[in-house]
Formats: structure tokens, C-alpha cells, sequence
């Protein structure tokens, strides 16, 4: 995907679609502050984190999405490898977010595990995630459909990702010992719609998330390592 995936979000639409995420993810997250962020693509996420001074490494299973990443995000640090298993010292970062990589993940709970292992006491964790709702348990269907029929679009296809409930990431957040945990759902107006029915998505993107946040198309989970001194519990 590396050559194309850019593509994806080089339009009004794409753009538009990775920053409202981009945004909530950015909520969960301390500014200005060391930040490993975990399948970090081609660094979409790394530019804007750096934007509010922070500092940030990226890790991706991929060398060619990290090459882009490289030349997007000058002055960060790539390395490659899978978020289960993260080659860092414990308590190294002040912030760890996952952008549209988790349900790529064999193993999440381990990734969680190495995350609370890497973050600072109080640090901040923030997964934004496929969420599982009437909708989004079509798409595998769809995609595959799309294939028989040979109707592609970039990025979009069925690459066996897990689609999660507000439920699962508070457990699996919880068993990795993260404290303050909240989940909500995000996002409403999808890059893969034609493109006036994603301008109507758009406008009713805030209505959707608020009050029914069953038919938004990600989650977001965020969490803090315990550990601080008086620290309040979870
Ligand atoms: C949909 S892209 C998201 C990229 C980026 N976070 C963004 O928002 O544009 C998913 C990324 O997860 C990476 N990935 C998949 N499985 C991974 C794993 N086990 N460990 C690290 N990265 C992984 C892929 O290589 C890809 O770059």
C-alpha cells in the first residue's frame, strides 16, 4: 500500500476525513511532548502531533510506508517493527497513540501491555479503531463483493481487520492497567462515500457522534498509566 496510500487522503474528502480523527486523537493526548506513535503509516498523524512541539518516533510494520513518513516528518525517528512487541526502554514516553493501525493486530492486549510498559507514570495513551456497529459488520461483505466485481478504490479492501465495541477496548484497556479510561465513538462522514453524500455525513457528523454514536465508523479509546504520586485510582 505504501505508494498509493497517500493517494487516499490527497483529495478535500481524504483530508478532511483524516483530520476530524485526526483531531480527536489529539484530545487524548498531551501536547508538546515525547510521543511514540504506533503504525504511524506514512507520519499523517506525527506532522500534526509535531505541530504542537512535539517530539515524536514512528513505528510501522511496513519499510515503504515508513520511507514516506521519513520524508514527510523531517527531524522525527522511524523504526520498523510490530506495535506487539516495541524496542523501548520502560517508562520512555510521555504519550503513545495508534491511529487506524489496531485492528490490524493479532494480539492488542499484548501491544497494550507494552505500551503501559513504555509509558511514564501519567503518561497518556490514545487508540483511535474500525468500531463495530450495524454498518461498519457489512463492510467486510462489501469489500469482498467489491473484489468479485472488481470495483477497487485505494486503500479500501478487505485486509481482515477487527472491528471493536466500546466494551472490548475498556477490557482490554483496563486488563492492560491504564486508569481514566473513555471511549466514544468518532467519526461519521467515511473518505470511501461519493462525495455529496459525504458533505450531507459531514454536516451531520456532530449529531451522529453525540447522539448516535452507534452509526459512527471509529472509536476511540484513550487511558493514563497510574503511578503518579497521590494518584487518584481509576
Ligand atoms: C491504515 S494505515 C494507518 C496509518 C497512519 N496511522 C494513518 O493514520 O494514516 C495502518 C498502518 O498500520 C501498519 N501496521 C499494520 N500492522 C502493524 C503491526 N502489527 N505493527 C505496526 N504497524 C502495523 C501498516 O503498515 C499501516 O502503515
Amino acid at each position: 500500500m505504501a505508494p498509493v496510500y497517500d493517494m487516499r487522503y490527497d483529495s478535500e474528502m481524504g483530508r478532511a476525513y483524516h483530520r476530524h480523527i485526526s483531531s480527536a486523537l489529539l484530545e487524548g493526548l498531551p501536547r508538546g511532548k515525547y510521543l511514540l506513535d504506533l503504525g504511524c503509516g506514512t507520519g499523517l498523524f506525527m506532522r500534526r502531533y509535531g505541530e504542537t512541539g512535539g517530539d515524536a518516533i514512528g513505528l510501522d510494520i511496513s519499510r515503504g510506508m515508513i520511507e514516506n513518513a521519513r520524508g514527510r516528518c523531517n527531524g522525527f525517528e522511524f523504526c520498523m517493527g510490530t506495535a506487539e512487541e516495541l524496542p523501548f526502554r520502560d517508562q520512555t514516553f510521555d504519550a503513545i497513540s495508534c491511529l487506524l493501525a489496531f485492528s490490524y493486530l493479532t494480539n492488542p492486549s499484548w501491544m497494550l501491555a507494552e505500551a503501559s510498559r513504555i509509558l511514564k507514570p501519567g503518561g497518556k495513551i490514545a487508540v483511535c479503531t474500525l468500531s463495530r456497529t450495524m454498518l461498519t459488520s457489512l463492510v467486510p461483505a462489501i469489500y469482498r463483493l467489491g473484489e468479485l466485481i472488481d470495483v477497487r478504490h485505494i486503500g479500501v479492501g478487505d485486509f481482515g481487520e477487527r472491528y471493536y465495541t466500546e466494551d472490548e477496548m475498556v477490557i482490554l484497556f483496563s486488563e492492560a492497567g491504564f486508569h481514566d479510561i473513555r471511549v466514544k465513538r468518532v467519526s461519521f462522514a467515511h473518505i470511501s462515500l461519493k462525495k455529496p453524500i459525504f458533505e450531507i455525513a459531514r454536516k451531520m457528523e456532530p449529531f451522529v457522534e453525540q447522539r448516535m454514536p452507534s452509526l459512527a465508523y471509529n472509536i476511540l479509546a484513550t487511558g493514563r498509566k497510574p503511578g503518579l504520586i497521590g494518584d487518584p485510582g481509576p
